[in-house]
């Protein structure tokens, strides 16, 4: 099955069920917290938050869309099977309740109907999960009854966490849920052999998920409460890559037909395989196509926001080029693939086609006129040394245009090291220079330095309990740095935290900020201090009389945290106010780095 039919296929069976089909909204989305669209139900938010009335505006409440999507966290795992920053979705709503609005049932005996009977895949390897219940929100017992009712027994059925059955909001706030799964089992040569390998297993990737039926009964404020909807709504999402990928039994998209004459142009350009190249080949492929679909909804390269994205998707895909020698513009045949692949279904890929290309080239030129230079900067420093100093990075960054990264990159090629502590504490230097620039000329003032270093403290110790509670014990504090406006923590973890790990640590902090615990201040010896169970992490640092902090709650006397620190902290977490996470990525090996906020 092709891709052309597939969405067809989905969007028939939908249609025929009475949804109305709606276009793909843009990916630059209308709410300007989030950068890009990441689900198809981000266009209809306000009518699942009840604000908006279906009806009124579709004349339907129940709707079907393929829509276009960008995530840019995974960047750096593209060339894997699974990861695209620019992919489809598939998805079904059904928004409010009256006689005509469908709930868990429906979408449910849907889906099974959809994958079963039309796509002729086989009921007997459909695993499903269902949310296990977690804080104040139940176990799901309906979904499961319903799963058993439509043919899936209980072996089949397995019962998760908020962390994968608990989905939204796509921002701060907003409709969210408890989901139900739907997993395809691959087949067992696929298979890690263990006997509890099954949906979302650790080892192995033979139990694939392919649609996620969101029950969106929940609002999250502005507080973090999870508030009642006045409606309930149905809000599912197929990745379209993966479930194409199965339906034709390859293990990546690149390898059906959305990217097969891009491939084989690609081979013949280059002379080099695919097979031989599949990291670089899946690169150039992946980024090269969603800049396309970026430019074509308006973005074009900059220094901010969606621009830089778009910027660093462009500066990969030349480099990637240049690891396969292939020339200047050596993607134009390839943006043209792309351009008639996808005009039939978003046409303004076609219309846009001269600034895609013009956009592209413009990019190049002022790529290469620096990389040449930069490339060479580095031959010469790394004639005399194996490793380039956080000035060094920090100077191809500003003055070459080499994003981080792709020093990064260039560096693990070389087998070099790059100092990124030193890269950070350059541009930071660099930041408060022109901040401070800015606050004379503006006249503005800075925050009182003091009460806000004893709140980012006091954050920081919240920080590391809760990630060595969500992540486990093995989390250890590496280094921190408290600024007027952010602390940085850095922790020995060796994979990238997901989506849901972020949000489970700021929701358990957030948590424990609104329950107002204590923070209490105790001066012992160092001795004494480890004996009460005191964590401390430089333990050759300190001196032998130290300050234990504990932050536990008043009434039920339980500790959350308890550190060696020389302060100073604030009185009562409810100082706090909202804590967030804005940034998570690498150290160095095995270390990941944490920047946060508190409001
Ligand atoms: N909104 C459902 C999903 O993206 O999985």
């Amino acid at each position: 099955m092709d891709s052309y039919e597939l969405r067809k296929l989905f969007l028939d069976f939908f249609a025929e069920r009475g949804h109305k089909i709606i276009p793909s909204s843009s990916l630059l989305p209308t709410d300007p917290s989030v950068l890009f669209t990441t689900a198809g139900m981000q266009q209809f938010s306000l009518y699942l938050s009840g604000k908006k009335d279906p009806i009124k505006d579709f004349n339907s409440r129940h709707i079907a869309t393929c829509q276009k999507c960008f995530r840019t966290g995974d960047i750096e795992e593209i060339g894997d099977d699974t990861h695209h920053t620019f992919f489809e979705m598939l998805g079904n709503w059904s928004i409010g309740q009256d006689e005509t609005g469908y709930f868990k049932e429906d979408a449910i005996k849907y889906a099974l109907e959809f994958l079963v009977n039309k796509l002729g895949l086989d009921k007997k390897k459909i695993h499903v999960t269902v949310f296990k219940g977690e804080g104040s929100i139940a176990r799901d017992e309906e979904a499961i009854n319903i799963w058993l009712k439509y043919g899936i027994p209980l072996e089949r059925i397995k019962e998760c966490s908020k962390k994968d059955n608990f989905w939204g909001p796509v921002s701060d706030t907003g409709p969210c849920g408890p989901c139900s799964e739907i997993h395809y089992d691959r087949g067992e040569e696929l298979g890690c052999g263990r006997p509890d390998c099954g949906p979302n297993c650790e080892y192995c990737k033979r139990v694939v998920e392919i649609w996620n039926l969101v029950f969106m009964q929940y609002f999250k404020n502005d507080s973090g409460e999870y508030e009642l909807l006045s409606q309930k709504n149905i809000d599912t999402g197929i990745g379209f890559e993966r479930l194409l990928s199965l339906l034709n039994q390859k293990s990546a998209a690149y390898e059906t037909d959305l990217f097969a004459d891009f491939i084989s142009k690609l081979e013949e350009i280059s002379g080099h395989k695919y097979l031989e190249n599949k990291k670089a080949f899946r690169i150039i492929a992946d980024h090269i196509r969603s800049s396309v679909f970026v430019i074509s909804d308006g973005v074009e390269p900059s220094n901010v926001g969606q621009g830089y994205v778009l910027r660093r998707l462009l500066r990969r895909v030349i480099r990637y080029g240049k690891t396969l020698e292939l020339d200047q513009q050596f993607y134009l045949p390839l943006v043209d693939i792309i351009i008639n692949k996808y005009k039939d279904i978003y046409l303004n890929v076609f219309t846009r086609q001269e600034s895609i290309i013009d956009a592209i080239k413009k990019e190049e030129y002022k790529f290469e006129a620096t990389l040449e230079k930069g490339l060479s900067i580095i031959e010469k420093i790394l004639l005399t040394k194996k490793e380039l100093t956080g000035e060094e990075v920090f100077d191809l960054y500003q003055s070459y245009g080499f994003p981080l990264e792709l020093t990064q990159e260039i560096a693990e090629e070389k087998g070099i090291n790059i100092n990124i502590d030193e890269f950070n504490s350059a541009l930071e230097k660099h930041q408060s220079i022109s901040r401070a620039g800015a606050e004379k000329k503006f006249g503005g003032v800075g925050k009182d330095a003091g009460e806000e270093g004893a709140k980012l403290h006091t954050a920081t110790h919240l920080l590391h309990a809760a990630l060595r509670k969500i992540l486990g014990e093995h989390v250890q504090q590496m280094g921190s740095d408290i600024n007027t406006e952010r602390l940085r923590f850095d922790f020995k973890h060796a994979q990238k935290m997901t989506p849901e790990e972020i949000k489970q640590v700021e929701d358990l902090i957030n948590l424990k900020i609104k329950e107002d615990l204590e923070v209490k201040k105790e001066e012992m010896n160092l001795d004494e201090a480890l004996k009460s169970g005191a964590i401390a992490f430089f333990k050759e640092k300190y001196p032998d009389q130290v300050y234990v902090w504990t932050i536990f709650n008043p009434d039920s006397k339980e500790v959350f945290s308890k550190e060696i620190c020389a302060g100073p902290h604030v009185e009562k977490t409810s100082q706090l106010k909202l804590f967030k996470i804005i940034k998570e990525e690498s150290s160095s090996a095995g270390v990941r780095r944490i920047k946060a906020v508190i409001n």
